[in-house]
């Protein structure tokens, strides 16, 4: 799950890879490092660390190559230190490699490298790479160009999992060969030099024309040219995209942090992700076309994800249900992907994921399609891996999001999902008064986010007091019990304050025993049919002595409880759209309040590439 630069011009590639680097520093920070080459001479510095401290390693300034690469590390494999750190080398010292991604054959292939006479000087998986494709180097006896490229891709016959490869040569001093699979790589194009990154923005200030690499294809860049081939080394052809995304929109714009930044543009987002999809008279999708036989034809709907995309799926299978009257399951991808589903072509399944490259959705999506279901992948980045192995795919159009807590992305997925199921009822036949006036309210929400993002003052405070708590407890019922779902987990990943979720009718199954004196609980409450009975609810634990934090669009007494908050009403099934942001500012301000880092949680990575 880590970051990976590379750069061929004739620039020096050293500051453009920290600059790289610097940017995809949200997939892991553990280590980081970089190798170049000058003349035939291959030179490697690495170490323990985040990015920034490449800066102070010794002979830094040294590198003054106009070809390297770099990667910014999550560890797998190898705890996180120097020797751990990528690129690695083989023990020739001819190669050099960075790898996202994991060699789940690496055993086999160390055990048979070692019988060759290899000692290895790191315990990664990563480090079979260089070896093996030295080992293939060294036994083919041509000199022609593309004996490089052979040994990269004999190599990478044999290794099983997950990678997204980068190599130089000291031989081949003016190239570089990447390969993908399963993990993420792109290509920029620019004016004599070529770049290499793990995601766009992290180089869309110096190219904005990409090529996008599929599974087993090898990509030979030169400082003018980029050759691609198949696995069977035949030369293939790839057409350049344009990406129109602004660099600009990439940075902070004077935000403290990314989180703050992501919140903040959600009125943007909302309105970005509704585009012309939906309008009072109409609504359609130019990417996808579904007839009514075949929409007739479904059983079941599966919306599979993980974490806050899979939240997102829970936010809006009531919408499915009650208007397309096709029974929904939501699945968390990584239960999913080993609990053999029952599934056949009368299947349609969704697949959320902001980054579009989440190993385990990604598994749940080929395992959907193995058994022939058709598949629609959800995604905000364009031309991610999940776009590339779904049936079907629609983009959220959020916009890059860079802090690891999901905020923007999270939003425009209710909302697309919203208007997706709209787009289905519509097709099926099933417009009637309440589907009009949901696509209504959908319009009306971007205006809505915007005046929810104007009250953060007592949000402020309430942050304030209970900052140093170490347990906390989220409840609400329908759609907003899976906005507490939400709530709970922004504030555990950025807070790491412990906290729990619960439906507000179960908390006297159980959960009611943990609360005492001066718990926190905080509670949703936006659908007007249910807001009595949770407010019993509510009650129940301010009568065991809970402080309580209310959210709601209704016109309560506050001084029932500790803190309200209100919000501005909407129809209940997109409501979590306008009530998450109550909570995705409270995780962020107790996260300010500690001190913490909030873009850079401890043990995440905003993009989850491995199991
Ligand atoms: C969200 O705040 C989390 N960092 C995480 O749960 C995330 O939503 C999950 O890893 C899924 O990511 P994806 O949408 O990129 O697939
Ligand atoms: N498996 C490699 C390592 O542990 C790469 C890790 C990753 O891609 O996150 O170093």
């Amino acid at each position: 799950m880590c970051g990976i630069v590379g750069y061929i011009g004739d620039k020096k590639a050293c500051p453009i890879l920290i600059n790289g680097l610097l940017r995809l520093e949200y997939r892991g920070y553990d280590s980081s490092g970089i190798a170049t080459i000058e003349g035939n001479l291959l030179s490697c510095l690495k170490d323990k660390g985040r990015v920034k401290n490449l800066y102070d390693l010794k002979g830094i300034d040294d590198l003054v190559g106009t070809v390297g690469i770099a990667h910014t590390r999550w560890a797998t494999h190898g705890k996180p230190s120097k020797e751990n750190s990528h690129p690695h080398l083989d023990n020739s010292n001819h190669f050099a490699v960075v790898h996202n991604g994991i060699i789940e054959n690496y055993h086999e292939l160390r055990e048979f490298l070692q019988k060759e006479g290899v000692s290895f000087l790191s315990q990664t998986d990563t480090e079979v790479i260089p070896n093996l494709i030295h080992y293939y180097y060294q036994k083919d006896n041509h000199t022609d160009e593309l004996k490089f490229l052979r040994a990269v891709n004999r190599a990478c016959q044999d290794l099983k999992g997950s990678f997204a490869i980068e190599v130089i040569c000291q031989d081949y001093p003016d190239s570089m060969i990447v390969v993908r699979k399963d993990s993420p790589l792109v290509i920029g194009h620019g004016n004599g030099e070529n770049y290499i990154s793990s995601d766009i923005p992290a180089i869309l200030s110096f190219t904005k024309d990409f090529y996008l690499l599929n599974d087993y294809e090898f990509a030979v860049l030169t400082r003018d040219c980029v050759d691609f081939y198949d696995i069977h080394l035949n030369k293939i052809k790839k057409d350049i995209k344009n990406i129109e995304w602004d660099a600009a929109s990439a940075e902070k714009d004077g935000f403290e942090d990314f989180m703050l930044k992501e919140i903040f543009e959600q009125p943007k987002s909302v309105r970005e992700t509704i585009g012309s999809r939906l309008t009072k008279e109409d609504c359609n999708f130019d990417d996808l076309s579904f007839s009514k036989d075949y929409l007739n034809s479904i059983r079941h709907i599966y919306i599979v994800a993980c974490g806050t995309a899979m939240h997102a799926g829970l936010a809006t299978k009531p919408i499915f249900e009650k208007f397309c009257h096709i029974p929904v399951t939501v699945d968390i991808a990584s239960e999913f992907r080993y609990r053999n589903p029952i599934i056949d072509e009368h299947t349609l399944c969704l697949y959320i994921s902001q980054s579009g490259e989440t190993a385990d959705t990604i598994a749940a999506l080929k395992l959907a399609k193995s058994k022939g279901a058709r598949t629609l992948a959800i995604s905000n980045v364009i031309g991610s891996s999940i776009t590339r192995e779904a049936d079907y795919s629609i983009y959220t159009h959020a916009g890059p999001e860079i802090a690891v807590a999901s905020t923007k992305a999270y939003t425009s997925q209710v909302v697309l999902l919203s208007i997706l199921a709209i787009y289905f009822a519509e097709v099926l036949g099933k417009q009637n008064e309440e589907l009009n006036c949901l696509k209504n309210d959908i319009l009306e929400l971007a205006e809505k986010v915007e005046k929810t993002l104007k009250n953060i003052s007592d949000i402020k405070a309430f942050a304030k007091k209970v900052y140093k708590e170490t347990d906390m407890f989220f409840l609400g019922r329908g759609s907003d019990y899976t906005v507490a779902l939400e709530g709970s987990l922004k504030l555990k990943e950025i807070s790491y304050i412990h906290s729990e979720a619960y439906a507000s009718g179960e908390l006297k199954h159980g959960p009611i025993a943990l609360i005492e004196n001066d718990v926190t609980v905080i509670s949703i409450l936006t659908d007007p049919k249910l807001v009595e009975k949770s407010i019993s609810n509510i009650q129940e634990v301010i009568t065991r002595g809970a402080k309580t934090l209310v959210i709601t669009n209704q016109a309560l007494d506050d001084k029932k409880f500790d803190s309200m908050i209100t919000i501005p009403n909407t129809n209940p099934l997109i409501s979590p759209i306008l009530s998450v942001i109550p909570l995705q500012l409270l995780a962020y301000y107790i996260s300010k309040e500690k001190g913490l880092d909030v873009d850079k949680p401890r043990n995440l990575a905003k993009s989850v590439t491995v199991e």
